[in-house]
Order: structure tokens, then sequence, then C-alpha cells
């Protein structure tokens, strides 16, 4: 199904890689994506870094003898072509969210489809000449750093924890230790360095250097506490008030006994089948959420326009800057799209939105059955985009 081969060494398993490696260990994948090679220069990121609608953040690396003088400066979008004259040697443009851009540089996840969907966060690119880094740092999300032009050198050090302390007053989060060195390579176009969460990293560029990070991500309880409490509010029984068994106790106190009893009957409700669903649909809601605001699409075509173009080849493809996901249990299959239940889809519908959540490609023969006006939907509410032939 997939025609992007796996971002693996060649005697790797993907059960290997998520076994031994996945937030566990770096692995260098040499040419573990030669698809980038060649496909953007610095010149298009620069472009990019100062479009009106992207997110994008230019660090500068200003050369300081004083002490405690910061040493980083950051600006974030809009970016302007003043922000790029007259800057110090060493500075390093990012720009977030590129699938949204690039939904053909977005189809490259498939290359690292051991992780699923709904865990991936998105692709950054970061633009630096000679010289130019983000500094010692450690992220707490897994990431795939893919070099696309040029060359860096990345050194990799201790694990870091919660009580690293990172250096006052500066706009971004580095270090100045890193440890033991135990990893210090050159990745050249097409190279792929997989760094776990907290390892302490360093990338320098060598030369002008392009390098995209394909960054995972996983909710933290408190989103799915809040979204939980978002689906509840849908449960009229929720609003009744409880009973509770009362012994007599002076006026003025909250008894631990009164909370202990609160919270067995929380607590059976979220462990009946009626808190399951609820967690299902928390859970859900918030890992088929969007990180950044979807974009207008510019133009849109017709449906006959839409019907053509797949008649003559173009394919249907899931937009990574989006999430669509599906969930199969007892009440069979749910589809979600950017943090909300799709209801209401007939059987077709559901089984063509499976395949594109897994990275199927469309073409006009397994969608023709369908009726047009669905799948402009889908089309302009940004769930899929159309591959055309060249
Ligand atoms: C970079 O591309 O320079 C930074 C990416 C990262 O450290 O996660
Ligand atoms: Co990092």
């Amino acid at each position: 199904m997939n025609a992007i081969p796996l971002c693996l060494p060649n005697d790797m398993t993907p059960e290997q890689f998520l076994s031994e490696y996945w937030q566990q260990k770096p692995l260098l994948i040499r040419q573990g994506l030669p698809q980038l090679i060649g496909m953007f220069e610095p010149e298009d990121m620069l472009d990019l870094a100062m479009d009106d609608d992207v997110s994008a953040r230019l660090l500068i690396q200003a050369p300081t003898k004083q002490k405690n003088k910061a040493q980083w400066q950051l600006k974030k979008s809009p970016l302007t072509e003043a922000d790029f004259d007259n800057l110090p040697a060493q500075w390093t443009v990012l720009v977030q969210n590129l699938e949204q851009w690039s939904p053909e540089l977005g189809q490259l996840w498939q290359a690292f489809d051991y992780v699923p969907q709904w865990q991936r966060d998105d692709i950054m690119v970061s633009y630096a000449p000679k010289g130019g880094s983000v500094g010692k740092h450690y992220d707490d999300y897994d990431v795939f750093l893919a070099q696309g032009y040029g060359q860096r050198r990345w050194q990799l050090g201790k694990f870091c924890d919660a009580q690293t302390e990172f250096v006052k007053d500066e706009p971004i989060r580095v270090f100045d230790d890193m440890g033991e060195i135990i990893f210090d390579e050159v990745l050249e176009a097409g190279d792929v360095l997989y760094v776990p969460p907290k390892l302490s990293h360093f990338g320098v560029a060598q030369d002008d250097c392009l390098t995209f990070s394909f960054g995972c991500r996983r909710p933290n309880l408190m989103q799915i506490i809040d979204s939980l409490a978002d689906v509840a509010t849908n449960h009229s029984e929720l609003f009744v008030p409880m009973r509770l068994p009362q012994t007599l106790q002076p006026s003025g106190e909250l008894q631990a006994v009164s909370i202990h009893a609160i919270k067995e009957q929380l607590l059976q409700v979220m462990q009946s089948s009626q808190g399951e669903d609820m967690i299902r649909q928390a859970v859900s809601e918030v890992v088929s959420k969007r990180q950044y605001d979807a974009l207008v699409p510019e133009e849109t075509l017709t449906t006959d326009e839409l019907m053509q173009a797949l008649e003559e080849g173009a394919t249907l493809q899931a937009d990574y800057s989006n999430r669509l996901l599906y969930r199969h249990d007892d009440s069979g299959t749910s589809i979600y799209a950017n943090g909300q239940r799709l209801d209401g889809l007939d059987e077709q519908s559901i089984a063509l939105l499976v395949r594109l959540a897994d990275g199927a490609a469309l073409t006009y023969g397994d969608v023709k059955d369908i009726d047009p006006d669905d799948i402009a939907e889908w089309l302009e509410n940004g769930w899929v985009w159309l591959n055309e032939v060249e």
C-alpha cells in the first residue's frame, strides 16, 4: 500500500525499532529519507518564513563576551525582509507545520508509518547558514531529524530530566552541559537521526543547511481530563445530585469519609461501560485535534472539475496537516477528523475514510460510486488533498 519505504536501516524491522529504540535510544538511518533530497532549497524556506500565515521563529546567536548578557535573540512571526538584514554570522530560522504548505512533503510521514498518525505532531524546518544552531537542548517528544539540504553535525549527550537546568534569562531552552558525548556525526541530505525524548542534542550547520524535524506528540493527562469534562456535559444523568450516606458529624466539617464516598461514585462511573464510552470519546477528540489553524483553501474545484481530475488520474490522499483517524469498537467504526467525530457517514464512505487515514491513495475507481458532493466536502474540510498528475 505504501509507495514510500519505511525509514529504517535495511536490516531492521519496524517491530525491532519500536521495541529497542523508540523512546529509548537514538538511531542514525543513513539515507533513510532520500525523497527529501532536492525537494527544497534554502530560498524556498526563507520565502515561506516571511509568509503572513506561517508560524516561524528567527533565532539570532549574537557573539558576546559580557557575563550574564543574553546570547540568543528570538523573533516570532510575522517575519519580514528587514528581519533578515544585517544578521550576525550565526542564526536559524524555524518554520512549523510544513505539511500545510506542502502536502507532498507531508506524505513523507508515510516513511514513519510505524508511528501512528495520532502521535505525529508536525514537520518543522530549520534553515541555518554555516555555524547556525538552536543550541544544546532536549525535547520532551520523539523526533526524526531529517537532513534535506547541506550538512549538519549532530552531537548527542546525556538523558535529561526535570532537574536539568536551562540557562537563565534566555528566550529559548538551552543548556551548556550535555554530559558525555555519545554520538558525533555529520548528516548529509537524505540521512535521518532518530532522537528519543529527553536526550540532549546539538546540531550545527556545516554549510547552508535545511533540517526537517518530523516531531511526535502524545497527549498529557490534563488534556484528557479537560476533554472528559466536555464529553460529560452531554450526559444529563451526571447532573443529578448524588445520593450520599450521612452520619452525624460536626456541622462545619467536610469529612474525609464524604470525599471518599464521592470519589467511589466517580470511579464507579468511570469504570462502567458509560465511563469507558466517555473516555474513548475524550481520548479520540484530544488526539485527533490539529495543533495549528487550518488554512482557508485558495481555490475550490467544482464537483465536475474534481471528478474529471480523478478520472484523468489524480488521486485523493489524506492531508497530514489535518488529523483523520478511526476507531473500532463494539458499536462499529467511528471516524474522527480534527477533534470531532463524524456522524451520519454511510458504510462506503467509512471504508474509504479508513483507507485514507491509513495512507492509501484513492483513485477514480475507488470513489466513483460516492456522492461527489461528499468528496468535495472532504477536500474543503482539508481532510484530503488532490494529488493531480502533472
Ligand atoms: C534544528 O533543526 O536545528 C533543531 C531541531 C531540534 O533540535 O529538534
Ligand atoms: Co530538539
